[in-house]
C-alpha cells in the first residue's frame, strides 16, 4: 500500500502545473472544475496551503454572474479540442461556457472540520464566492423556481456520454455551419473507450448554439437544444448546500442562513421529480417532455449521499446498489449491467469512476448501508492497487481505461487511505 500511496502523490506533483492542477498531462491539459475540487482533497493530505491554492485558482476563473467555469485555458494547448479558441468566452483566464457538478462547498467543509484555524481562515475568504455559484445554480439552472435543476449540456454534467442523455441528444440537430473540426481524445485514448462521433457532434453542435445566443442562460433554458435535469448535478448540489449551511454556522456568517435554508428546502421537493416509478428508482430526466431516463447509474446513487427520499425510496435504491453489485467484480458502475445499453469499456456507459465511489460510498455509510458502503470503498482501493491511477475502470475485468496518473483517481485513493488510518504514512511519503 505505501507503494501506491508514494505512486498518488507522485502523480499529484506530476501533474502540477504551478497554482493548479491538470486532470493528466495531454489528454486534459488545463484545470477542470470538479477535478480541482477532488484532487484538493487529496492534496490536503500532502500539503495544506497547496490544496487551498488549488481551489483559489479554480475561483480566480469564476465568472461575474457566479458561475465557476468547467474548464480554465490558462496557456493554448493544440493538443486538446475544443481549446479557448473554440469557447472564445472573452474573459480572463479564458475558460469554457459551462459548470459542473458543484463539489467545492462540500470539499471546502470537510477541509474545515479535519484543519485548523487556518482552514477557517482559508474558508472564511472564499465564502462569499461559493454563495455565489450556488446562487447562480439557483437562478440560472433553474429560472423557474422548481427545485429541479436543468443542464443545458451533456458536459456540464461531467458524464458526457452516459446513456441517460441519449433521449435528450437525439432532439440536438447537427447544423449545415458547423465548423468542421479534428477530435484530439481519440489520438489519446482508444475510440471504443471515449464517446462515438455522432455525440461528439452533438456537443458541438450545442457549444455552437451557446455560442450564438451568447451563452445567455434564459434563451439556453427556453430555447437551448438540449435541458434535461440530471441526477449527478441535483443530489451532488444538494449536498454541497446542506454543506455550505453547516459551513455557514462553523464560520458564523449567520446572514446567509435564510438563503441557504431555502436552496435546501427547494432541492429536496424538487428531488423527487426524478424519481422514476416504473424503475423504482432515481433517473435523469428532460425537462421538456417529462420524459424518464430508464437505467440506475452511479449518479442515481448519489441519493444517498444529499439523503433524499422517503424510507421505501431509500430501500429500493438500497436493492438496486446490491442487485448491481451481484453482477460486477468490481463497483460501481456509471451505467446499470443489466441494461441494454453497458458498455463496461465506454467511458460512463458502464465504467467506474472513483470519485463518484467516492461520494456512493460516503452516502451509503451516513444513511447506514454499511454492509454496501465497505464493498464499494474496498473495491476502490482494490482497483488502484490492481491497475493504478486510471481516469476509469472496467466493472467486469477491473482493467484500466482512458487517460492514466489521473489526479483524481489519486486524489482519492489519499483520501481513503487517510480515513482508514494512513494520514501519518502520507505525509512521510510525501517529504
Ligand atoms: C471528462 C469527464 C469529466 C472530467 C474531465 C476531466 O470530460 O467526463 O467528468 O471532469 O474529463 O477529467
Amino acid at each position: 500500500m505505501d507503494k501506491m500511496i508514494k505512486e498518488a502523490i507522485n502523480v499529484l506533483k506530476e501533474n502540477d502545473r504551478g497554482g493548479y492542477t491538470v486532470p493528466t498531462s495531454r489528454l486534459y491539459p488545463f484545470q477542470w472544475n470538479w477535478d480541482s475540487g477532488f484532487t484538493a482533497l487529496g492534496l490536503w493530505h500532502i500539503n495544506k496551503w497547496r490544496a487551498w491554492l488549488e481551489i483559489i485558482s479554480l475561483l480566480d476563473a469564476q465568472w461575474e454572474n457566479g458561475m465557476i467555469p468547467h474548464i480554465v485555458f490558462r496557456q493554448n494547448d493544440p493538443d486538446y479540442y475544443p481549446g479557448p479558441d473554440i469557447w472564445l468566452s472573452n474573459n480572463e483566464p479564458p475558460t469554457s461556457c459551462l459548470s459542473q457538478p458543484p463539489v467545492l462547498a462540500s470539499v471546502v467543509l470537510q477541509m474545515v472540520e479535519k484543519g485548523t484555524p487556518y482552514d477557517s481562515r482559508k474558508a472564511r475568504e472564499i465564502f462569499s464566492r461559493l454563495m455565489a455559484s450556488h446562487r447562480w445554480f439557483m437562478e440560472s439552472r433553474d429560472p423557474e423556481n422548481s427545485g429541479v435543476i436543468s443542464t443545458v449540456h451533456p458536459w456540464e454534467t461531467g458524464r458526457d456520454n452516459c446513456p441517460d442523455w441519449d433521449m435528450g441528444l437525439k432532439n440536438v440537430e447537427v447544423p449545415e455551419e458547423l465548423e468542421s473540426y479534428t477530435r484530439r481524445d481519440t489520438m489519446h485514448v482508444e475510440n471504443q473507450q471515449r464517446p462515438t462521433q455522432t455525440e461528439y457532434d452533438k456537443y458541438m453542435s450545442i457549444v455552437h448554439f451557446g455560442k450564438k445566443v451568447g451563452w445567455d442562460n434564459n434563451v439556453l433554458y427556453n430555447e437551448g437544444p438540449f435541458l434535461m435535469a440530471d441526477p449527478g448535478i441535483q443530489f451532488i448540489l444538494l449536498r454541497a448546500t446542506k454543506d455550505l449551511l453547516q459551513l455557514a454556522t462553523h464560520l458564523k456568517m449567520d446572514e446567509a442562513l435564510n438563503e441557504i435554508n431555502n436552496w435546501v428546502d427547494l432541492l429536496t421537493t424538487g428531488s423527487q421529480w426524478l424519481w422514476n416509478e416504473t424503475v423504482g428508482g432515481f433517473c435523469a430526466r428532460d425537462i421538456r417532455t417529462g420524459n424518464f431516463s430508464d437505467g440506475i447509474t452511479n449518479a442515481s446513487m448519489l441519493c444517498f449521499y444529499a439523503n433524499v427520499g422517503n424510507e421505501l425510496q431509500q430501500k429500493k435504491m438500497g436493492a438496486h446498489c446490491e442487485r448491481i453489485l451481484k453482477k460486477c467484480k468490481y463497483a460501481f458502475p456509471s451505467w446499470d449491467p443489466e441494461h441494454k445499453s453497458f458498455d463496461k469499456i465506454r467511458y460512463w456507459r458502464g465504467p467506474i469512476w472513483l470519485i463518484m465511489n467516492y461520494m456512493i460510498g460516503k452516502g451509503l455509510r451516513e444513511q447506514g448501508f454499511d454492509m454496501l458502503a465497505k464493498r464499494i470503498i474496498d473495491d476502490t482501493k482494490s482497483l488502484v492497487d490492481e491497475s493504478g491511477m486510471a481516469e476509469y475502470f472496467d466493472p467486469i475485468e477491473g482493467s484500466p481505461l482512458g487517460g492514466k496518473n489521473f489526479s483524481w483517481t489519486a486524489a482519492i485513493y489519499l483520501e481513503m487511505s487517510s480515513a482508514e488510518g494512513s494520514e501519518q504514512i502520507i505525509s512521510d511519503l510525501a517529504l
